[in-house]
């Protein structure tokens, strides 16, 4: 019953005959990277996450891909080149290829192009913060507008975003979380209505206005290479010996999430996101073989953020992705305050002093 429900939803995705024969063209999109709330750490098979999560989606942190796409006589193999800032990338490759094998039943278009993938960041290069989810949505997007152009006239909107969502989860886990905003959730929780494993969905309940524009300031600590990568970590999950605890207490946060949002409490926001960043941290120092990510300019920062609140009571917190790199997330209404802080007392922990200031944003965009 299960596995066939499964089936029937993936059958969803793979088209029947195209309308249309396209020789050549080009599409664009923009698309924002997201920061996690309530962390995904742990999949199964086939990019399905082993509990669910919900994300911010950011506004100025984008990519922005553009595709274009020739027809070609040798159907055989797919043939692609990507350029990062204009400069050929062969390094990206390898991604792409595994990201074209696991969408090609659902796109059965990809061997019959040449494509030129053509892809720049808005935040500094290697400035280790991920790229992933949002290059990846950003070409699932393209792609998924290449299908448009082979379906037209008729193309349903609500379904080319989900599609386009399941097509970058199989590229990157949190990249199908970067199409809509501000709010999305991945991952089926009964407490979510329509929430799915296969796509992000927007958050469908009530916000409080105190999220309204909420500011994450990115303080850039370490902008090297990870030692350990995510998808290795997501493995490390197997065989964990606190996986069990840690999805359950997932599970329990995005109920507690949803109340916070609704009642709009930052006090409790600020706990349950800083334990969540804490807990994926605490996941990768025990799992076998155990790593550290954070760097000791990432404690001096948390302390740091720790005795401005307790001095000032404002609502300053933190989060951590899969790095050394600290967001740090408050509401718009005490920016002012906030930013003289960073700027006197935290930038000096940051590599070059580099930090990104951005805020909640509202999805990708394709430009015309
Ligand atoms: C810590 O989405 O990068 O940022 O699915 O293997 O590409 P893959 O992993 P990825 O993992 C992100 C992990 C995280 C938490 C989150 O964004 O939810």
């Amino acid at each position: 019953m299960f596995v066939e429900f499964i089936f029937m939803t993936h059958n969803r995705f793979i088209p029947q005959n195209y309308n249309n024969t396209i020789s050549k063209g080009n599409v664009t999109w923009q698309s924002p990277s997201n920061i996690a709330l309530v962390k995904y750490w742990g999949k199964k098979e086939a990019q399905i996450p082993q509990n669910p999560s919900i994300s911010f989606t950011l506004n100025t942190s984008k990519t922005i891909t553009r595709l274009e796409f020739t027809e070609k006589a040798d159907r055989s193999n797919f043939s692609f080149e990507v350029y990062l800032e204009g400069e050929q990338k062969d390094s990206f490759k390898p991604k792409i290829e595994t990201f074209f094998k696991r969408i090609e039943l659902y796109l059965p278009f990809l061997k019959t192009y040449h494509f030129k993938i053509d892809t720049s960041n808005t935040f500094p290069h290697s400035s280790g913060i991920a790229s992933s989810a949002s290059g990846m949505s950003a070409l699932a997007l393209c792609l998924m507008s290449v299908e448009k152009l082979l379906q037209a006239p008729n193309f349903n909107m609500d379904y080319f975003y989900e599609k386009a969502s399941f097509l970058a989860r199989l590229g990157s886990g949190s990249a199908c979380r970067s199409l809509k905003g501000s709010l999305v959730v991945w991952g089926k929780h009964d407490a979510i209505k329509n929430s799915s494993d296969l796509f992000g969905v927007e958050y469908p309940y009530k916000v409080h206005e105190n999220f309204a524009n909420y500011q994450d300031t990115i303080l850039l600590v370490d902008k090297g290479e990870k030692q350990v990568s995510s998808t290795v970590g997501h493995n490390l999950m197997h065989n964990h010996p606190f996986s069990k605890q840690r999805f359950e207490q997932a599970n329990a946060n995005m109920v507690n999430m949803k109340t916070i949002l609704e009642n709009g409490d930052l006090k409790a926001f600020i706990e349950l996101v800083e334990s969540e960043a804490l807990a994926l941290h605490a996941m990768m120092m025990t799992s076998l073989p155990y790593f550290i990510l954070m760097k000791p300019n990432t404690l001096e920062i948390i302390n740091k953020v720790w005795a401005f609140r307790a001095a000032t009571g404002m609502h300053l917190g933190f989060t951590l992705d899969a790095g050394a790199n600290v967001h740090l997330l408050y509401p718009e209404s005490e920016k002012q305050a906030i930013m003289d802080f960073i700027k006197n007392e935290l930038v000096v922990y940051c590599q070059n002093e580099q930090y990104i200031c951005d805020n909640v944003g509202f999805g990708a965009n394709e430009m015309l």
